[in-house]
């Protein structure tokens, strides 16, 4: 008998420079809102710690979060692959004071010692060498910068737990949906994100400050219906609790944020 946990990948990466809207599916649950707004709240947050800053959104996708950290007041930049992702956040947002840049991660076109944080929001699994963009990071952030990265956790509780009810399912002779279901990494992604990949991240030119997980549960079966079914304020509440236990908790959080620094020389 075997277990469908992994998909290895068909061949070997390749640089994603077409990556599109129809690529992302985003959940109307109220636990995808809550991760969803969680995340780029926190990532904002940590981005804009130095006012007027210069910030780096590597991978931003459409540039919303760039956006975002453009609106606090920082010399805003988003790095991107896919030309398409750069229209869109142009014609979404033609006003906004956030430079967009077509560059790929593992090679970034910036003078070293420049930005004051460089981050990174659900893409550093997507790269074709995940270590490779952290060395550009390490090179490109001034020596006080901080590097932040948020990745999914697919070792979280809510993976683990759809992975277990799956194969009792299976087991009891239910058929497997042909479709990726949330706990399996997408065709799309390089590397699965677990905590023990986030921890190998820094090589020898970052150390990790802080590590923090965000949301739990996010995607378990039944659990946007039994939100759904709650009071707004209920659910809010919830998903609020879950989330201040999975703060100091990443190995079993739905999503990882960790903070990279450059290793302080020794004396
Ligand atoms: C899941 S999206 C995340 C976008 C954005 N950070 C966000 O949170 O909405 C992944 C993005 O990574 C970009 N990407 C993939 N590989 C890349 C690479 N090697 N260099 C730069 N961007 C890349 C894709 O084009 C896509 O826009």
């Amino acid at each position: 008998m075997s277990i469908e946990t992994e998909r290895p990948p068909a061949s070997s990466p390749e640089f994603d420079l077409s990556y599109s809207i129809e690529d992302f599916i985003a959940s109307d649950g109220r636990d995808s809102q809550y991760i969803y707004r969680a995340i780029e709240d926190t990532m904002v947050d940590l981005a804009t710690e130095v006012p007027g800053g210069r910030v780096l959104d590597v991978a931003c996708g459409t540039g919303k979060v760039s956006m975002r950290i453009a609106e606090r007041g920082c010399f805003s930049v988003g790095a991107e692959a896919s030309m398409e992702m750069i229209g869109l956040g142009r014609w979404v947002q033609p006003e906004s004071m956030a430079l967009m840049v077509r560059s790929i991660a593992e090679d970034l076109p910036f003078a070293s010692d420049t930005f004051d944080r460089v981050i990174c929001q659900g893409s550093l699994d997507h790269f074709v060498d995940g270590h490779a963009f952290m060395r550009e990071a390490a090179r490109i952030i001034k020596p006080d910068g901080r590097v932040v990265i948020a990745l999914a956790n697919f070792e979280s509780v809510s993976c683990r737990l759809g992975r277990t009810i799956d194969r009792v399912k299976w087991k009891l002779g239910r058929p497997r949906p042909p479709w990726r279901r949330y706990w399996q990494t997408p065709e799309d992604h390089n590397v699965k994100g677990d905590l023990p990949y986030v921890k190998s991240l820094g090589g020898d030119r970052l150390e990790l400050e802080r590590c923090t997980g965000i949301s739990l549960l996010w995607l378990l079966f039944g659990w946007k219906s039994v939100l759904g079914r709650l009071p707004e304020g209920a659910a809010n509440r919830v998903l609020h609790a879950l989330d201040g236990y999975a703060r100091k908790r990443p190995g079993q959080a739905d999503m990882m944020i960790s903070v990279w620094r450059r290793p302080s020389p020794r004396k």
